[in-house]
Protein backbone atom coordinates (compact mmCIF):
# COMPACT_ATOMS: atom_id res chain seq x y z
CA UNK A 1 0.00 0.00 0.00
CA UNK A 2 1.35 3.61 -1.09
CA UNK A 3 2.27 6.12 1.87
CA UNK A 4 -0.57 9.24 1.52
CA UNK A 5 1.76 12.51 0.64
CA UNK A 6 0.87 15.29 3.11
CA UNK A 7 -0.71 18.16 0.47
CA UNK A 8 -0.02 21.24 3.30
CA UNK A 9 3.73 20.25 2.81
CA UNK A 10 4.13 19.69 6.42
CA UNK A 11 6.69 16.71 7.55
CA UNK A 12 4.73 13.59 9.29
CA UNK A 13 8.05 11.55 9.28
CA UNK A 14 10.63 11.39 11.51
CA UNK A 15 13.50 14.38 10.46
CA UNK A 16 16.38 11.54 11.17
CA UNK A 17 15.67 7.48 11.96
CA UNK A 18 16.71 8.88 15.81
CA UNK A 19 13.53 11.98 16.13
CA UNK A 20 10.54 10.74 17.04
CA UNK A 21 8.14 12.46 14.60
CA UNK A 22 6.04 15.23 16.33
CA UNK A 23 2.31 14.84 17.52
CA UNK A 24 -0.27 15.39 14.46
CA UNK A 25 -1.93 18.69 15.00
CA UNK A 26 -5.67 18.02 15.32
CA UNK A 27 -8.85 20.08 15.99
CA UNK A 28 -11.77 19.15 17.04
CA UNK A 29 -15.51 20.34 15.25
CA UNK A 30 -18.60 20.40 17.73
CA UNK A 31 -18.29 19.92 21.58
CA UNK A 32 -21.77 19.36 22.16
CA UNK A 33 -22.08 15.51 23.44
CA UNK A 34 -19.71 13.63 21.85
CA UNK A 35 -16.88 16.08 20.99
CA UNK A 36 -15.36 15.86 24.75
CA UNK A 37 -14.44 12.32 24.21
CA UNK A 38 -12.58 13.00 21.29
CA UNK A 39 -11.01 15.84 22.85
CA UNK A 40 -10.35 14.05 25.65
CA UNK A 41 -8.72 11.31 24.03
CA UNK A 42 -6.55 13.41 21.66
CA UNK A 43 -5.42 15.41 24.59
CA UNK A 44 -4.06 11.75 26.12
CA UNK A 45 -2.56 10.40 23.11
CA UNK A 46 0.94 10.82 22.81
CA UNK A 47 0.63 10.84 19.03
CA UNK A 48 -2.15 13.70 18.45
CA UNK A 49 -1.90 17.04 20.24
CA UNK A 50 -5.06 18.53 20.87
CA UNK A 51 -4.41 22.51 18.57
CA UNK A 52 -7.81 23.95 18.31
CA UNK A 53 -11.47 23.11 18.37
CA UNK A 54 -14.00 24.50 16.42
CA UNK A 55 -17.75 25.42 18.15
CA UNK A 56 -20.02 28.14 17.00
CA UNK A 57 -21.69 27.79 20.01
CA UNK A 58 -20.47 30.02 22.30
CA UNK A 59 -21.57 28.66 25.94
CA UNK A 60 -19.95 24.83 24.20
CA UNK A 61 -16.74 27.01 23.38
CA UNK A 62 -16.70 28.27 27.03
CA UNK A 63 -17.47 25.40 28.68
CA UNK A 64 -14.13 23.67 26.48
CA UNK A 65 -11.95 26.62 27.57
CA UNK A 66 -12.91 25.92 30.87
CA UNK A 67 -11.73 22.44 30.62
CA UNK A 68 -9.17 22.75 28.35
CA UNK A 69 -7.50 26.23 29.11
CA UNK A 70 -4.82 27.44 26.86
CA UNK A 71 -6.38 25.89 23.81
CA UNK A 72 -7.51 28.10 20.94
CA UNK A 73 -11.04 28.26 20.18
CA UNK A 74 -12.46 29.09 16.81
CA UNK A 75 -16.37 29.92 16.03
CA UNK A 76 -15.55 30.15 12.08
CA UNK A 77 -14.62 26.47 10.49
CA UNK A 78 -12.91 28.82 7.76
CA UNK A 79 -10.16 29.93 10.18
CA UNK A 80 -9.50 26.15 10.93
CA UNK A 81 -9.21 25.49 7.52
CA UNK A 82 -6.86 28.02 6.92
CA UNK A 83 -4.34 26.91 9.52
CA UNK A 84 -1.75 25.33 7.84
CA UNK A 85 -0.52 24.05 10.87
CA UNK A 86 -3.56 21.96 11.98
CA UNK A 87 -2.99 18.42 10.36
CA UNK A 88 -6.35 16.98 10.70
CA UNK A 89 -9.92 17.45 11.83
CA UNK A 90 -12.19 15.03 13.69
CA UNK A 91 -15.82 16.32 12.54
CA UNK A 92 -17.91 15.68 15.35
CA UNK A 93 -21.12 18.29 14.33
CA UNK A 94 -24.96 16.84 13.83
CA UNK A 95 -25.00 14.10 10.84
CA UNK A 96 -26.38 16.23 8.32
CA UNK A 97 -22.95 18.93 8.65
CA UNK A 98 -21.03 16.19 7.88
CA UNK A 99 -20.70 15.97 4.44
CA UNK A 100 -19.94 19.32 3.75
CA UNK A 101 -17.38 20.03 6.69
CA UNK A 102 -15.51 17.24 5.11
CA UNK A 103 -15.17 18.12 2.25
CA UNK A 104 -13.92 21.32 2.77
CA UNK A 105 -11.45 19.73 5.04
CA UNK A 106 -10.01 17.55 2.16
CA UNK A 107 -9.93 20.67 -0.07
CA UNK A 108 -8.08 22.46 2.15
CA UNK A 109 -5.55 19.02 2.35
CA UNK A 110 -6.38 18.09 6.02
CA UNK A 111 -7.12 14.54 7.44
CA UNK A 112 -10.47 13.73 8.05
CA UNK A 113 -12.02 11.41 10.73
CA UNK A 114 -15.96 12.16 10.48
CA UNK A 115 -18.07 10.96 13.21
CA UNK A 116 -20.81 8.16 12.23
CA UNK A 117 -22.55 8.38 9.87
CA UNK A 118 -19.92 9.44 7.32
CA UNK A 119 -22.81 11.01 5.13
CA UNK A 120 -26.57 11.48 4.81
CA UNK A 121 -26.60 9.43 1.37
CA UNK A 122 -24.37 6.95 -0.50
CA UNK A 123 -23.87 9.59 -3.08
CA UNK A 124 -22.17 12.01 -0.46
CA UNK A 125 -19.97 9.42 0.86
CA UNK A 126 -18.64 7.99 -2.71
CA UNK A 127 -17.75 11.82 -3.36
CA UNK A 128 -16.06 12.19 -0.17
CA UNK A 129 -14.24 8.81 -0.54
CA UNK A 130 -13.01 10.34 -4.67
CA UNK A 131 -12.34 13.33 -2.88
CA UNK A 132 -9.39 11.55 -0.22
CA UNK A 133 -8.27 9.38 -2.78
CA UNK A 134 -7.16 11.91 -5.08
CA UNK A 135 -5.46 14.17 -2.83
CA UNK A 136 -3.96 11.37 -0.75
CA UNK A 137 -5.77 12.09 2.40
CA UNK A 138 -6.57 9.77 5.28
CA UNK A 139 -10.99 9.55 5.52
CA UNK A 140 -11.55 7.51 8.24
CA UNK A 141 -15.42 7.23 9.72
CA UNK A 142 -15.82 6.70 13.55
CA UNK A 143 -16.95 3.84 13.85
CA UNK A 144 -15.89 3.48 17.16
CA UNK A 145 -17.23 -0.93 18.09
CA UNK A 146 -14.80 -1.88 15.60
CA UNK A 147 -12.06 -1.03 18.38
CA UNK A 148 -14.02 -2.74 20.94
CA UNK A 149 -12.82 -5.40 22.60
CA UNK A 150 -15.77 -7.70 23.19
CA UNK A 151 -16.67 -6.81 19.54
CA UNK A 152 -12.79 -7.94 18.79
CA UNK A 153 -13.00 -11.36 20.82
CA UNK A 154 -16.94 -12.16 18.93
CA UNK A 155 -15.22 -11.61 15.26
CA UNK A 156 -12.19 -13.99 16.30
CA UNK A 157 -14.62 -16.70 17.49
CA UNK A 158 -16.70 -16.57 14.01
CA UNK A 159 -13.00 -16.43 11.98
CA UNK A 160 -11.82 -19.68 14.15
CA UNK A 161 -14.70 -21.60 13.16
CA UNK A 162 -16.03 -21.95 16.82
CA UNK A 163 -19.44 -20.99 16.22
CA UNK A 164 -19.81 -23.08 13.11
CA UNK A 165 -21.77 -21.50 10.16
CA UNK A 166 -23.34 -17.85 11.02
CA UNK A 167 -26.83 -18.53 10.54
CA UNK A 168 -28.57 -15.42 11.77
CA UNK A 169 -27.95 -12.74 14.86
CA UNK A 170 -30.41 -10.49 16.43
CA UNK A 171 -28.94 -7.00 17.81
CA UNK A 172 -30.97 -4.85 20.17
CA UNK A 173 -29.71 -1.14 21.15
CA UNK A 174 -32.57 0.71 23.60
CA UNK A 175 -32.38 3.20 25.78
CA UNK A 176 -34.13 6.36 26.95
CA UNK A 177 -31.82 8.10 24.57
CA UNK A 178 -30.96 11.43 23.64
CA UNK A 179 -33.40 12.97 20.95
CA UNK A 180 -31.54 13.70 17.63
CA UNK A 181 -33.44 15.58 14.73
CA UNK A 182 -31.76 12.93 12.00
CA UNK A 183 -33.96 10.12 13.89
CA UNK A 184 -33.17 6.94 15.35
CA UNK A 185 -32.06 5.01 12.25
CA UNK A 186 -29.15 7.66 11.60
CA UNK A 187 -28.28 7.83 15.10
CA UNK A 188 -28.33 4.16 16.54
CA UNK A 189 -28.08 1.97 13.50
CA UNK A 190 -24.58 2.43 11.79
CA UNK A 191 -23.51 1.11 15.65
CA UNK A 192 -25.00 -2.35 14.67
CA UNK A 193 -24.41 -1.86 10.73
CA UNK A 194 -20.76 -1.43 11.13
CA UNK A 195 -20.25 -4.34 14.16
CA UNK A 196 -22.58 -6.53 11.29
CA UNK A 197 -20.42 -5.84 8.69
CA UNK A 198 -17.08 -6.22 10.23
CA UNK A 199 -18.32 -9.34 12.33
CA UNK A 200 -19.88 -11.25 9.14
CA UNK A 201 -17.56 -9.74 6.17
CA UNK A 202 -20.52 -9.44 3.90
CA UNK A 203 -22.28 -6.73 1.71
CA UNK A 204 -26.25 -6.13 2.91
CA UNK A 205 -28.19 -7.43 -0.05
CA UNK A 206 -31.40 -6.46 1.13
CA UNK A 207 -32.84 -4.45 3.89
CA UNK A 208 -36.63 -3.71 5.31
CA UNK A 209 -37.74 -1.58 7.79
CA UNK A 210 -40.51 -0.50 10.12
CA UNK A 211 -40.55 2.54 12.17
CA UNK A 212 -42.73 4.90 14.73
CA UNK A 213 -42.54 8.32 15.15
CA UNK A 214 -44.09 9.38 18.06
CA UNK A 215 -43.16 13.14 18.74
CA UNK A 216 -42.38 14.40 15.53
CA UNK A 217 -43.71 13.46 11.69
CA UNK A 218 -40.79 12.13 10.06
CA UNK A 219 -38.61 11.93 13.46
CA UNK A 220 -38.73 8.20 14.36
CA UNK A 221 -37.66 7.26 17.72
CA UNK A 222 -37.91 3.35 17.15
CA UNK A 223 -37.31 1.37 14.67
CA UNK A 224 -36.81 -2.48 13.45
CA UNK A 225 -34.90 -3.57 10.48
CA UNK A 226 -34.37 -6.86 8.89
CA UNK A 227 -31.05 -7.22 6.38
CA UNK A 228 -30.52 -10.10 4.85
CA UNK A 229 -26.60 -10.53 3.61
CA UNK A 230 -25.07 -11.43 0.66
CA UNK A 231 -24.15 -15.22 1.88
CA UNK A 232 -28.09 -15.53 3.07
CA UNK A 233 -27.47 -14.61 6.96
CA UNK A 234 -30.09 -12.85 8.26
CA UNK A 235 -29.97 -10.50 10.74
CA UNK A 236 -32.59 -8.02 13.14
CA UNK A 237 -32.10 -5.18 14.41
CA UNK A 238 -34.02 -3.57 16.95
CA UNK A 239 -33.11 0.70 17.64
CA UNK A 240 -35.11 2.78 19.88
CA UNK A 241 -34.64 6.25 22.46
CA UNK A 242 -37.85 5.19 23.96
CA UNK A 243 -37.15 1.98 26.06
CA UNK A 244 -37.23 1.87 29.81
CA UNK A 245 -33.45 0.80 30.52
CA UNK A 246 -30.59 0.73 28.50
CA UNK A 247 -29.73 -2.56 26.24
CA UNK A 248 -27.18 -3.27 23.92
CA UNK A 249 -26.90 -6.99 22.74
CA UNK A 250 -26.27 -8.72 20.27
CA UNK A 251 -26.60 -12.58 19.80
CA UNK A 252 -24.92 -14.70 16.75
CA UNK A 253 -26.42 -18.01 16.54
CA UNK A 254 -24.26 -20.51 14.46
CA UNK A 255 -24.73 -24.19 13.84
CA UNK A 256 -21.85 -24.77 16.52
CA UNK A 257 -22.35 -22.58 19.76
CA UNK A 258 -24.30 -19.58 19.60
CA UNK A 259 -22.67 -16.24 21.38
CA UNK A 260 -24.30 -13.45 23.65
CA UNK A 261 -22.39 -10.05 23.81
CA UNK A 262 -24.18 -7.61 26.11
CA UNK A 263 -22.13 -4.36 25.80
CA UNK A 264 -23.87 -2.69 29.05
CA UNK A 265 -21.98 -5.68 30.64
CA UNK A 266 -19.31 -4.41 33.49
CA UNK A 267 -17.64 -8.13 32.93
CA UNK A 268 -18.22 -11.26 31.69
CA UNK A 269 -19.39 -8.98 27.92
CA UNK A 270 -19.10 -12.15 26.09
CA UNK A 271 -20.44 -15.78 26.38
CA UNK A 272 -19.95 -18.66 24.44
CA UNK A 273 -23.07 -21.14 24.58
CA UNK A 274 -22.48 -24.82 23.25
CA UNK A 275 -25.45 -25.33 21.94
CA UNK A 276 -27.94 -25.77 19.51
CA UNK A 277 -30.40 -28.63 17.77
CA UNK A 278 -29.35 -31.04 14.91
CA UNK A 279 -31.65 -32.34 12.28
CA UNK A 280 -31.67 -36.17 11.40
CA UNK A 281 -33.35 -37.54 8.54
CA UNK A 282 -35.80 -39.78 9.89
CA UNK A 283 -35.17 -43.97 9.75
CA UNK A 284 -38.92 -44.43 9.91
CA UNK A 285 -42.12 -43.03 10.09
CA UNK A 286 -42.39 -40.98 12.98
CA UNK A 287 -38.80 -40.94 14.61
CA UNK A 288 -37.90 -37.72 16.35
CA UNK A 289 -35.92 -35.69 13.77
CA UNK A 290 -34.56 -32.81 15.76
CA UNK A 291 -32.16 -33.76 18.73
CA UNK A 292 -30.93 -30.95 20.85
CA UNK A 293 -27.08 -29.82 22.32
CA UNK A 294 -26.95 -28.26 25.69
CA UNK A 295 -23.49 -27.79 26.80
CA UNK A 296 -21.03 -26.08 28.66
CA UNK A 297 -21.10 -22.08 28.62
CA UNK A 298 -17.75 -20.27 28.21
CA UNK A 299 -16.82 -17.11 29.25
CA UNK A 300 -13.76 -15.70 27.47
CA UNK A 301 -11.67 -13.15 29.09
CA UNK A 302 -11.85 -9.91 27.16
CA UNK A 303 -8.92 -7.17 27.22
CA UNK A 304 -10.46 -3.90 29.11
CA UNK A 305 -9.26 -0.85 26.11
CA UNK A 306 -10.95 2.24 25.44
CA UNK A 307 -11.89 1.99 22.01
CA UNK A 308 -12.36 5.91 21.14
CA UNK A 309 -8.63 5.47 22.25
CA UNK A 310 -7.68 2.97 19.72
CA UNK A 311 -9.70 4.20 17.14
CA UNK A 312 -8.02 7.21 17.22
CA UNK A 313 -4.15 6.01 17.91
CA UNK A 314 -5.41 3.60 14.23
CA UNK A 315 -6.37 7.41 12.79
CA UNK A 316 -3.28 8.48 13.53
CA UNK A 317 -1.27 5.61 11.86
CA UNK A 318 -3.15 5.34 8.95
CA UNK A 319 -1.69 9.09 8.27
CA UNK A 320 1.54 8.03 9.24
CA UNK A 321 1.98 4.97 7.31
CA UNK A 322 -0.56 5.42 4.54
CA UNK A 323 -2.20 2.16 6.02
CA UNK A 324 -5.85 1.84 5.72
CA UNK A 325 -7.86 1.85 9.15
CA UNK A 326 -9.82 -0.71 10.70
CA UNK A 327 -12.72 2.08 10.63
CA UNK A 328 -12.42 2.59 6.72
CA UNK A 329 -14.14 4.72 4.58
CA UNK A 330 -15.44 2.01 1.96
CA UNK A 331 -16.97 0.78 5.34
CA UNK A 332 -18.66 3.90 6.41
CA UNK A 333 -19.97 4.13 3.02
CA UNK A 334 -21.77 0.60 3.18
CA UNK A 335 -23.33 1.83 6.46
CA UNK A 336 -24.66 4.77 4.71
CA UNK A 337 -26.06 2.64 1.52
CA UNK A 338 -27.99 0.62 4.23
CA UNK A 339 -29.19 3.64 6.25
CA UNK A 340 -30.75 4.80 2.95
CA UNK A 341 -31.90 2.00 1.88
CA UNK A 342 -33.75 1.43 5.16
CA UNK A 343 -35.20 5.12 5.05
CA UNK A 344 -36.28 3.90 1.34
CA UNK A 345 -37.95 0.77 2.70
CA UNK A 346 -39.92 2.87 5.52
CA UNK A 347 -41.42 5.13 2.95
CA UNK A 348 -42.79 2.07 0.69
CA UNK A 349 -44.43 0.77 4.14
CA UNK A 350 -41.90 -2.04 5.26
CA UNK A 351 -41.54 -3.34 1.22
CA UNK A 352 -38.14 -4.71 0.93
CA UNK A 353 -34.87 -2.73 -1.00
CA UNK A 354 -32.28 -4.08 -2.55
CA UNK A 355 -29.14 -2.77 -1.86
CA UNK A 356 -26.26 -2.02 -4.94
CA UNK A 357 -23.47 -4.09 -4.35
CA UNK A 358 -20.29 -1.40 -4.30
CA UNK A 359 -18.97 -2.52 -7.24
CA UNK A 360 -22.41 -1.09 -9.16
CA UNK A 361 -22.78 1.86 -7.07
CA UNK A 362 -19.59 3.15 -7.77
CA UNK A 363 -20.00 2.97 -11.40
CA UNK A 364 -23.25 4.47 -11.41
N1 LIG B 1 -19.01 7.10 18.06
C1 LIG B 1 -19.93 7.17 18.99
O1 LIG B 1 -20.12 6.28 19.80
C2 LIG B 1 -20.80 8.39 19.04
C3 LIG B 1 -21.59 8.65 20.17
C4 LIG B 1 -22.39 9.81 20.17
C5 LIG B 1 -22.42 10.63 19.07
N2 LIG B 1 -21.66 10.33 17.98
C6 LIG B 1 -21.69 11.19 16.78
O2 LIG B 1 -21.07 12.43 17.09
C7 LIG B 1 -21.64 13.46 16.28
C8 LIG B 1 -22.09 14.59 17.21
O3 LIG B 1 -23.12 14.10 18.05
P1 LIG B 1 -23.48 14.86 19.41
O4 LIG B 1 -24.47 13.99 20.09
O5 LIG B 1 -22.24 15.28 20.10
O6 LIG B 1 -24.23 16.16 18.83
P2 LIG B 1 -24.52 17.51 19.61
O7 LIG B 1 -25.65 18.16 18.90
O8 LIG B 1 -24.61 17.24 21.10
O9 LIG B 1 -23.19 18.37 19.40
C9 LIG B 1 -22.83 18.91 18.17
C10 LIG B 1 -22.03 20.20 18.40
O10 LIG B 1 -21.54 20.64 17.14
C11 LIG B 1 -21.64 22.07 17.12
N3 LIG B 1 -21.65 22.48 15.69
C12 LIG B 1 -22.61 22.22 14.77
N4 LIG B 1 -22.24 22.69 13.57
C13 LIG B 1 -21.00 23.24 13.73
C14 LIG B 1 -20.09 23.88 12.85
N5 LIG B 1 -20.37 24.04 11.55
N6 LIG B 1 -18.92 24.31 13.35
C15 LIG B 1 -18.63 24.16 14.67
N7 LIG B 1 -19.47 23.57 15.54
C16 LIG B 1 -20.63 23.11 15.09
C17 LIG B 1 -22.92 22.38 17.86
O11 LIG B 1 -22.92 23.71 18.35
C18 LIG B 1 -22.88 21.33 18.99
O12 LIG B 1 -22.27 21.82 20.16
C19 LIG B 1 -22.80 12.80 15.51
O13 LIG B 1 -22.35 12.48 14.24
C20 LIG B 1 -23.09 11.54 16.30
O14 LIG B 1 -23.61 10.51 15.49
C21 LIG B 1 -20.85 9.25 17.96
Amino acid sequence: MSVHPHPSGHRLVPTSPVDPPRPLRIAVIGYGYWGPNLARNVIERPELELAALCERDEARAAAFTQRVPGVPVFGDFDEVLDDPEIDAVLVATPPRTHYGLARAALNAGKHVLVEKPLAKTAAEASDLIALADSRGLVLMPGHTFLYSPPVNKVRDLIQQGMLGDVYFVTSSRMNLGKYQSDGVICDLAPHDLSILLYLLEQPVAQVSASARSVFQEGITEVAFLTLTFANGVTACVQISWLAPRKVREMVIVGSQRMVQYDDTAADESVRVFDRGMEFKEPANFGEHQLSYRSGDIVIPRVDAAEPLGLELQDFAHAIRTGTTPRSHAHLGLEVVAVIEAAEESLRRHGQPVLLKRAAERAAA
